[in-house]
């Protein structure tokens, strides 16, 4: 048997890698979470901090609210959420892992409709 051959790093290998890892860091988190259910007293919690993952979702873990425009909490049941950024989940605000279907990549900038860029330079 041979090992496989060493080539170049795949970018989109690597982004995968790095959503494995957020993936696999946040399954950790809840599955810590839900041994203690500790979070649920907020007693001592953390300060909320939010993570930027690449080319997914912000996980958001600490003190927080989720709420919605109208002030209506939305529920949950983890300390650690991940939060839709993509715009493709179907259980927004929360994150669905469709950001990995639809290759949301958060380097890439989309053009600004001319109307808008218009309104903009106006104000
Ligand atoms: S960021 Fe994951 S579904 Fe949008």
């Amino acid at each position: 048997m041979t090992a496989p051959a060493a080539g170049p790093v795949d970018a989109e290998d690597a982004t995968q890698d790095a959503l494995t890892e957020a993936d696999a860091e946040q399954a950790d988190v809840q599955a810590e979470e839900e041994e203690t259910d500790a979070w649920k007293t907020r007693e001592g919690a953390a300060p909320a901090s939010i993570v930027a993952c690449p080319n997914g979702p912000l996980l958001v873990r600490g003190d927080f609210e989720i709420v919605t425009p109208d002030g209506v909490p939305v529920p949950r049941d983890r300390e650690t959420v991940a939060l839709c950024r993509c715009g493709g989940s179907a259980i927004k605000p929360y994150c669905d892992g469709t950001h990995k279907l639809m290759k949301f990549d958060t380097a890439r900038r989309r053009p600004v409709p001319a109307p808008a860029r218009k309104a903009a330079e106006e104000a």
